[in-house]
């Protein structure tokens, strides 16, 4: 079955950003020039998917807007001659159908992905965390949809990490089946590097096949009243499949601000307006 729809959580507090998200969303701070939900809408149309719903919360509402037409800026865009500007504004609002559904507590991400049941329905789905952004020649969503299309099978993006990672990550035991691609015998969250199965992390991109609904629903919320998305994957282990392709590419986790730091600067370094700039003026720092 083709993959359609995607599910984008926004609905967290994203307090590692606070004081810049006391009032405005982690997920519309911009990394140069564009929102860093922008990035997972794109690579999720990239990737083939029509319909998106964006899982949201009080005081988010600028996410809509931004992906609804705005009449008046194209107007005056329109007057003043800015057709390349109002090109993209247009752009954006044609992006996909969008529909925006609203998570009234913040009870962790697998509640947030639960939210978007019925907007999904039987059929297999793609989710993406809006604070990572992935740069690769083929869309992150896209490795994924090509291994489900392939396994027919859920399947979740992995990356490389070290002991740091074990403690911030869900790693994956593995059993490699090509190159890239491993079947996932077990998964834990935030293990340690003592109790790690591998360096294989389990990252911010999934294919799932309806089944997780059901092992988000059976998972018990944790110590802090959240209920986690890996419990949610480990049910579904028991009963089918599931992969996890190595990504290939680079990833940026704007979570935090460091990482969104150097997402800013990486970023700008591949684009040719700024690429020179950046340069001479880093290089005059040291
Ligand atoms: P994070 O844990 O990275 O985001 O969740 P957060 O909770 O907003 O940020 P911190 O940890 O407080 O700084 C990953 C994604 O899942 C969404 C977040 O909006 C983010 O895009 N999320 C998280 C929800 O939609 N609902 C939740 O209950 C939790």
């Amino acid at each position: 079955m083709k993959i359609r729809k995607a599910i984008i959580p926004a609905a967290g507090f994203g307090t590692r950003f606070l004081p810049a998200t006391k009032s405005q969303p982690k997920e519309m701070l911009s990394v140069i020039d564009r929102p860093l939900i922008l990035y997972s809408v794109e690579e999720a149309v990239q990737s083939g998917i029509e319909s998106i719903a964006i899982i949201t919360s009080r005081g988010k509402s600028s996410m809509e807007d931004y992906f609804d037409s705005s009449p008046e800026l194209e107007r005056f865009l329109e007057e003043k001659g800015k057709l390349d500007y109002l090109k993209e504004v247009r752009r954006i609002s044609g992006l996909a159908e969008f529909c925006y559904i609203r998570q009234k507590e913040a009870l962790g991400l697998g509640h947030a992905v639960l939210m978007g049941e019925k907007f999904i329905g039987q059929e297999p789905f793609a989710v993406l965390l809006p604070d990572d952004i992935y740069d690769s020649h083929t869309p992150c969503t896209k490795q994924l949809i090509d291994a489900y299309d392939e396994y027919q099978a859920s399947a979740i993006v992995l990356g490389r990490t070290d002991e740091e990672g074990t403690k911030m990550y869900g790693i994956v035991k593995p059993r490699q089946v090509t190159e890239r691609v491993f079947q996932i015998e077990d998964l834990v969250e935030k293990p340690g590097p003592e109790k790690a199965f591998s360096d294989l992390a389990s990252l911010g991109r999934y294919v799932f096949t309806p089944e997780i609904f059901e092992g988000i629903k059976k998972t018990k919320p944790d110590h802090r009243g959240e209920i986690q998305l890996p419990d949610g994957v480990k049910y579904v282990l028991e009963k089918q499949k599931v992969y996890g392709v190595l990504f290939e590419g680079d990833r940026y986790d704007c979570g935090d601000k460091m990482g969104f730091l150097e997402a800013t600067i990486s970023l700008a370094l591949k684009r040719p307006e700024f690429s020179e700039g950046l340069k001479t003026f880093l290089k005059s720092l040291s």
